[in-house]
C-alpha cells in the first residue's frame, strides 16, 4: 500500500448549509440535459438563479429553462446564450461509456469536448458579453485510468492512455478562455453516484437481482462523489471568486470496487455470494473501454480540503448509498 493521507473530511458537527448563489445571475449550462446538468439546473433554480441551456436539441430542457441551440460540428452557436450569461458551466461531451471505443467514437468523445470549448471561446471573443466565470468539467481520467493505490493530487502528472489524452486536451482547450481574462475553473470530476445515470444504477442492478459481484480483482479504487456534492462544488466554483484552476471533484474517501459492491449489497439488503467477474470477460465485452471498470485511481480532494471551506453533504459512502438507493 502506498503512502496514505488522512481522509480530508470536515467535522461532522458542521451542518451542511446550501449556499445562496444569486438572485439575479444567469448561469448558462452546456450539456444541461445530462445527469449532472439536470440536478445542477434544479439546485441553481432553487437558489434563485436564472438558468439557460446550450443544447444540440431545441426542446431538450426542463420547464423554466430557456434553451439555446448549438451545433459543434458546424460551429454554430446562438449568440444570445453568451450575451445573457453571467457564468458558464461547460458539461457537454459525448458519453465516455456509451459505446465501444471505435476510432469514430474516440474522435467524438474528444472533439465534443475540445471543439465545443473552442466554439465557446470564439463566441466569447466575438460577442459583447458580461461573463464572469467559466467552469469546465474535466475528469479524474486525467491521471490515467489505472493508477493503483498511488494518491493523486491536482499537481500529480497526467497519464498517457486515451482518457488521459482526452482530459488533457479538454483542459488545455479552456486556456484561450482564461486568456480573455475570464476566471476559469476545471473540476476533475470523479465517479458521480446518482439515482439515474452514471455508474451506480449499472452496479446496483445485478446486485438487486442477486447476481452482483466485484469486477476483476475488485482491488481497483473508485474515487466517487454524490451527485448533490459535485453539483454544489460547481456552484461554489461559480460563487466564490477565489476558486481558480484545477480541483479534484471527489468525496474525501475513495473505496475499492469490492468495498463499493459489498456496501451496495448491504444497503439493498441483498447477499453478495458470487465470485468476482473475471477481467477477461469484461475485456471481451467492452474491448479497450474495459479499462474504465477494471482500472481505478485513488484521487484526493486536496485543494477543496486545504483551500476552501466546502462542506460535503455526503462525505460518507454508506449515507450516500442510502440516499440514492432507498
Ligand atoms: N457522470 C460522471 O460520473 C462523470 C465523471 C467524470 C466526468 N464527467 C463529465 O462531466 C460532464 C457531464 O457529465 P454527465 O454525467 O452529466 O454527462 P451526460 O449525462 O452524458 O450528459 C452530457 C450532455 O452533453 C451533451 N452531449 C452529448 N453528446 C454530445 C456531443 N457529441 N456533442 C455535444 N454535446 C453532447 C448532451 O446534451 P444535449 O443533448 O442537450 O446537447 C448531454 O446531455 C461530461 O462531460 C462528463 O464527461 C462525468
Amino acid at each position: 500500500m502506498a503512502e496514505r493521507e488522512p481522509a480530508f473530511v470536515r467535522q461532522q458537527s458542521i451542518v451542511h448549509v446550501p449556499y445562496t448563489l444569486c438572485i439575479m445571475n444567469t448561469v448558462l449550462i452546456t450539456g444541461g440535459t445530462g445527469t449532472i446538468g439536470r440536478r445542477l439546473t434544479q439546485l441553481l433554480l432553487q437558489q434563485g438563479c436564472t438558468v439557460t441551456h446550450l443544447s444540440r436539441s431545441p426542446k431538450a430542457s426542463s420547464d423554466g429553462v430557456q434553451t439555446y441551440q448549438w451545433n459543434v460540428d458546424t460551429s454554430e452557436l446562438d449568440p444570445r446564450a453568451i450575451e445573457t450569461a453571467d457564468h458558464i458551466v461547460h458539461l457537454a461531451g459525448a458519453g465516455v461509456a456509451d459505446g465501444r471505443w471505435t476510432d469514430a467514437r474516440k474522435k467524438e468523445i474528444l472533439e465534443s469536448r475540445t471543439q465545443s470549448t473552442a466554439l465557446l471561446a470564439e463566441a466569447l471573443r466575438s460577442t459583447n458579453h458580461h461573463v464572469k466565470s467559466f467552469i469546465s468539467s474535466s475528469a479524474i481520467g486525467y491521471y490515467g485510468s489505472d493508477t493503483g493505490d498511488r494518491p493523486l493530487r491536482e499537481n500529480s502528472p497526467a497519464g498517457s492512455d486515451f482518457l488521459a489524452q482526452v482530459t488533457r486536451a479538454w483542459e488545455r482547450s479552456v486556456d484561450p478562455i482564461a486568456d480573455l481574462g475570464i476566471r476559469t475553473v476545471r473540476i476533475r470530476t470523479g465517479v458521480v453516484l446518482a439515482k439515474e445515470g452514471g455508474a451506480l444504477p449499472k452496479l446496483a442492478q445485478p446486485i438487486r437481482l442477486g447476481v452482483g459481484a466485484p469486477i476483476g480483482s475488485g482491488d481497483q479504487y473508485i474515487s466517487w462523489i454524490h451527485l448533490d456534492d459535485i453539483c454544489q462544488l460547481y456552484i461554489e466554483a461559480i460563487r466564490n471568486e477565489q476558486w481558480n484552476g484545477v480541483y479534484n471533484g471527489v468525496a474525501p474517501g475513495p473505496v475499492t470496487n469490492a468495498d463499493l459492491t459489498s456496501r451496495i449489497a448491504d444497503v439493498l439488503e441483498k447477499p453478495q455470494i458470487l465470485p468476482n467477474i473475471p477481467a477477461f470477460a469484461i475485456k471481451l465485452l467492452f474491448g479497450e473501454m474495459a479499462i474504465t471498470v477494471l482500472g481505478g485511481s485513488y484521487v484526493l480532494n486536496k485543494r477543496v480540503a486545504d483551500e476552501t471551506d466546502f462542506h460535503y453533504k455526503f462525505p460518507d459512502l454508506r449515507k450516500a448509498l442510502e440516499d440514492l438507493l432507498r
